[in-house]
């Protein structure tokens, strides 16, 4: 990530940041620092009005379980998330879909406000807006998104997510346990993106303004760590940052800002790389030209995942090399089973110069389970679909 500063700041770290003469308290800013993997990697500092650490009240607030079904067969799966009821805030309203150690693949399709603040604890959210706009409000600021955005939520962040009103919201969450990282391979020895990256720094967006929210009232916040919920009732708003700095917070990118690398002939799914942590990958599969020989197969040879289960998200557009695939629909390829093109679609792409389609690829390194929920929108018949 690259380094940002909002807001009031003292010239150097761990010192004195006074505020203004007859400003209440102690007279200080309260220093908080934002740290990843312990104190290792990258940081930011935060300035509060008051100490983030006042809690007046501590309870249980439940849990948020994920029920697996039943695995008694080893198959493909085609998940139409399109039929699921909208319901719920953006935080109690997510249905789990896929899930491992390393990762959860959540649904949410919120039809009210955000209840209460939020924090994962334990792991790095990735959410992508397929539908709705609005605000990310968190103690790093303003954070606008849009349809098509990824927005990367580093653990700890408390959040509330608002929507604008007039289009329904509608969320993939990608909850990961291993922290969410530009790809290695993406940066030069100097850590900025390199050049023929598929994005580069002007296409990562971080928080706008601050909010300095100044209320000393109880404010509680749900701590998530795992399925446990946990309710801290806090003395004061915790969004009452006058400034930070660093390379630990929230930002957005867009689908639509992902550059395509093309070929004449296929190029493998690596290419469409975004974001990689220790357990899984997210690939965008965004509108390109399609393969320029003369002779190209412009859709995917048949292939066996290998040590990866492949899940496909279908966001818009037509997907060339699939059939019955519908907006919202996932698909679940595991390890060991043979997929590819689906009859008709090599003839049928032939002349086709472009594509227009756009879809989330999460390719997890562990096998992947099925929740209770997503066999309830299972496509049957889809292991079959190859068949002429
Ligand atoms: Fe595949």
């Amino acid at each position: 990530m690259q380094y940002l500063s909002r807001g009031s700041v003292p010239k150097k770290r761990h010192t004195r940041h006074r505020t203004d003469p007859g400003f209440k308290g102690e007279g200080l800013f309260y220093e908080e620092v934002i740290t990843t993997q312990g104190f290792s990697r990258a940081h930011s500092f935060a300035y509060h009005l008051r100490p983030p650490t006042r809690v007046k009240h501590v309870e249980s607030a439940g849990i948020q379980p994920v029920e697996v079904a039943p695995q008694d067969v080893l198959r493909h799966h085609h998940l139409k998330s399109a039929m699921l009821p909208a319901g719920g805030d953006p935080i109690a309203g997510r249905v789990p879909m896929l899930a491992n150690a390393d990762v959860t693949l959540w649904r949410c399709r919120p039809t009210q406000p955000q209840a209460e603040l939020f924090r994962n604890a334990l792991a790095d959210e990735l959410l992508f807006i397929h539908n709705g706009s609005g605000r990310l409000l968190t103690h790093f600021g303003v954070l606008p998104f849009r349809p098509f955005d990824y927005v990367l939520i580093p653990r700890c962040t408390t959040y509330k997510i608002e929507f604008e009103p007039g289009v329904p919201p509608d969320l993939l969450v990608i909850e990961s346990a291993g922290t969410i990282n530009i790809p290695p391979k993406y940066l030069n020895h100097d850590g900025q993106l390199r050049l023929g990256a598929p994005y580069c720094e002007r296409d990562l967006h971080g928080p706008t303004d601050l909010l300095v929210i100044d209320e000393e009232r109880d404010t509680p916040v749900i701590i998530k760590d795992g399925p446990r919920l946990s309710r801290y009732v806090l003395a004061s708003h915790p969004f009452d940052v006058v400034g930070w700095d660093g390379l630990v917070y929230p930002f957005t990118f867009n689908a639509d800002d992902f550059e395509p690398i093309t070929g004449t002939i296929h190029q493998p799914p690596p290419i469409h790389l975004t974001f990689e942590t220790s357990g899984f990958v997210v690939c965008t599969f965004a509108p390109r030209m399609l393969d320029t020989h003369p002779e190209a197969i412009k859709v995917p040879y048949a292939h066996s995942n290998v040590e990866s289960d492949e899940v496909l998200y279908y966001v818009r557009g037509k997907f060339g090399s699939r059939r019955g695939v519908e907006e919202a629909s996932f698909t679940l390829h595991p390890h060991g089973i043979p997929h590819g093109p689906h009859p008709g679609t090599i003839v049928a792409s032939r002349d086709v110069k472009w594509t227009d389609e756009l879809a989330v690829m999460v390719d997890t390194f562990r096998p992947l389970s099925v929740t209770k929920q997503a066999m309830e929108l299972d496509d049957p018949k889809y292991p079959y679909s190859w068949l002429d």
